[in-house]
C-alpha cells in the first residue's frame, strides 16, 4: 500500500474532484508554461469570450500545451487549430456529414454495440474490470463502425492496434510507463500512413461510412487540404475514441465510486439522460484547466477590457461550477435536469462536432448497464486507482467490479 501510495498516478484525485478556479471577473494569470495570460472563469463570461469573432485560435497550438510534434491538440492542421474562412470551411465539411439525419441513422445500432457490450460483460460473469470489458469496447465498437474500419480487408482495424497509436498519438507517459520513443515515432508513422491511406481508399472507393462522407463532402466543396481532411479522420478515430472512452469510465468512477444509491434509478432512461449530461458538465476529460485563445482587438468582459494581443485562458470547468448560473454543484439529484445549457463541450465556432456521440454513448452505457447489472459496485475505493495519462485525457486504468 505505501508503494502505490507514493505513485503520483495513484494519488491524482479523481477527476470529478479537482478543484477549478472560482468564477471571478477576468484577471491576469500565468500558464503553466509561464505565458502571460488573462483568466476568464464566469459562465455568461466564457460563453461571451468563445463567440466573439475577435478572439482566435490559429496560431496559439504550441502556447500553454505539452508543446511538440507528438502532442496532437498542438498540430496546426487539426480543425481545432484553425480559424475563420479555413476553418468555416473545414468544419462545414464535416458538418455536412454529420446531419441530422445521418445521426438519427446510427442511433439504433449505437444501442445495440452498447446492448452487446452489455450482455457479454453478464455472459462473462463476475468480477470484472469494466476498462477493458466495457468502457474500451463500447466506443471502439461505435467508432470502428462508423469509420467502416470494423469490416474484412485493409481497413480492418483492431482495439490493441488503435490502442497503441492512441497512446503514442495522446501519450504523455501512460499507465504503462510511457511508450519507448522507437515504438512511439513507428506507431505516429504507421497510423499516419493508415489514414492516409484510408483517405485514398475511400475516395477511389466510396461506402456508406462516415470517412467516405468527409471525403465526398471535402472534394464537392474543394479547398480542403488534403492533409487537414487526412488529419480530421485521423483525429475523429483516435481521439474521439479515447474520449469517449475516458469520459465513460470516469462516470462510473463517480457513479459508482460516491453515488451508489443512484445506480439502480438509470434503469429509467430519461434520468439516465439527464446523469448523463450532468456527469458530461461537471467531470472535464483531463486535467488541463483552460482552452486557450488570442484577442485581436481590445474587448469588454464584464467591467474588465482585456487588451489587444492578449493570450486568453478561458476555464470550462470554472464556468460549468460558476455558482451564480450552478447553484446546487456536483453533488445535487443526477436526475434533475442541468438549469443551463453546458459548456463542457465548449460554445461558439469550435463547439464540440462529437457532442451528440458522447451524449448518446453515454446515456445508452448508463441505462443498458444499470438495467442489467442494478447490482454493480466498484471493489477498489476511488482514492486508490491507478490513472492512464494522457495529453488531452486522464481516466482510470483498472475499474475492479462485482455484482
Ligand atoms: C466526453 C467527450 C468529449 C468532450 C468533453 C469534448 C469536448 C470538446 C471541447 C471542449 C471542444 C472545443 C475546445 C475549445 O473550444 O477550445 C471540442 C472540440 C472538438 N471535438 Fe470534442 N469532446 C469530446 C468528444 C469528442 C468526440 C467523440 C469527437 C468526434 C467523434 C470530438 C470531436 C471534436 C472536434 C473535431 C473538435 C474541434 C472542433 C473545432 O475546432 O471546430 N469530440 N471537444
Amino acid at each position: 500500500m505505501d508503494s502505490a501510495a507514493a505513485d503520483p498516478r495513484t494519488i491524482l484525485p479523481p477527476l470529478h474532484r479537482l478543484p477549478t478556479a472560482p468564477a471571478r471577473p477576468p484577471h491576469p494569470t500565468t500558464l503553466p508554461d509561464g505565458t502571460p495570460a488573462w483568466l476568464i472563469t464566469r459562465y455568461h463570461d466564457v460563453r461571451q469570450v468563445l463567440g466573439d469573432p475577435r478572439v482566435t485560435r490559429a496560431d496559439l497550438h504550441d502556447v500553454g500545451t505539452a508543446g511538440g510534434t507528438a502532442d496532437v491538440a498542438a498540430n496546426p492542421a487539426s480543425l481545432f487549430n484553425q480559424d475563420g474562412p479555413a476553418h468555416r470551411r473545414l468544419r462545414g465539411t464535416a458538418q455536412r456529414a454529420f446531419t441530422p439525419r445521418a445521426i438519427a441513422g446510427w442511433q439504433p445500432w449505437v444501442a445495440a454495440a452498447v446492448q452487446q457490450s452489455v450482455d457479454r460483460l453478464v455472459a462473462a460473469g463476475p468480477p470484472a474490470d469494466l476498462v477493458p470489458a466495457f468502457a474500451r469496447p463500447v466506443p471502439f465498437a461505435v467508432t470502428t463502425r462508423l469509420m467502416g474500419l470494423d469490416g474484412d480487408g485493409p481497413d480492418h482495424l483492431d482495439e490493441a492496434r488503435l490502442h497503441r497509436w492512441t497512446l503514442a498519438l495522446l501519450a504523455q507517459g501512460g499507465e504503462q510507463g510511457g511508450t519507448q520513443a522507437a515504438d512511439h515515432d513507428g506507431a505516429l508513422a504507421e497510423f499516419g500512413a493508415f489514414m492516409k491511406e484510408l483517405v485514398a481508399r475511400r475516395r477511389r472507393e466510396p461506402g456508406d461510412d462516415l470517412v467516405s462522407r468527409l471525403v465526398r463532402a471535402a472534394d464537392q466543396d474543394g479547398g480542403v487540404p488534403e492533409e487537414s481532411l487526412v488529419f480530421l479522420v485521423a483525429g475523429l478515430t483516435a481521439s474521439g475514441n479515447e474520449s469517449v472512452a475516458g469520459a465513460l469510465a470516469n462516470a462510473l468512477v463517480y457513479v459508482l465510486g460516491e453515488r451508489p444509491e443512484h445506480w439502480p434509478r438509470l434503469a429509467d432512461p430519461d434520468i439516465a439522460e439527464r446523469t448523463a449530461e450532468r456527469l458530461l458538465h461537471y467531470i472535464p476529460l483531463g486535467d488541463d484547466e483552460a482552452t486557450i485563445r488570442r484577442t485581436t482587438a481590445p474587448i469588454e468582459v464584464g467591467d474588465v477590457t482585456v487588451p489587444a494581443d492578449a493570450v486568453v485562458a478561458v476555464s470550462l470547468g470554472s464556468a460549468n461550477r460558476d455558482p451564480a448560473v450552478y447553484p446546487e454543484g456536483l453533488d445535487a439529484d443526477l436526475g434533475l435536469p442541468l438549469p443551463a445549457p453546458t459548456l463542457a463541450f465548449s460554445a461558439g465556432p469550435h463547439y464540440c462536432i462529437g457532442a451528440w456521440r458522447v451524449r448518446l454513448e453515454m446515456r445508452e452505457s448508463l441505462h443498458r448497464l444499470a438495467t442489467a447489472l442494478p447490482g454493480l459496485r466498484l471493489t477498489t475505493p476511488v482514492t486508490e486507482l491507478a490513472w492512464q495519462l494522457g495529453s488531452t485525457t486522464r481516466s482510470p486504468a483498472r475499474l475492479p467490479v462485482d455484482w
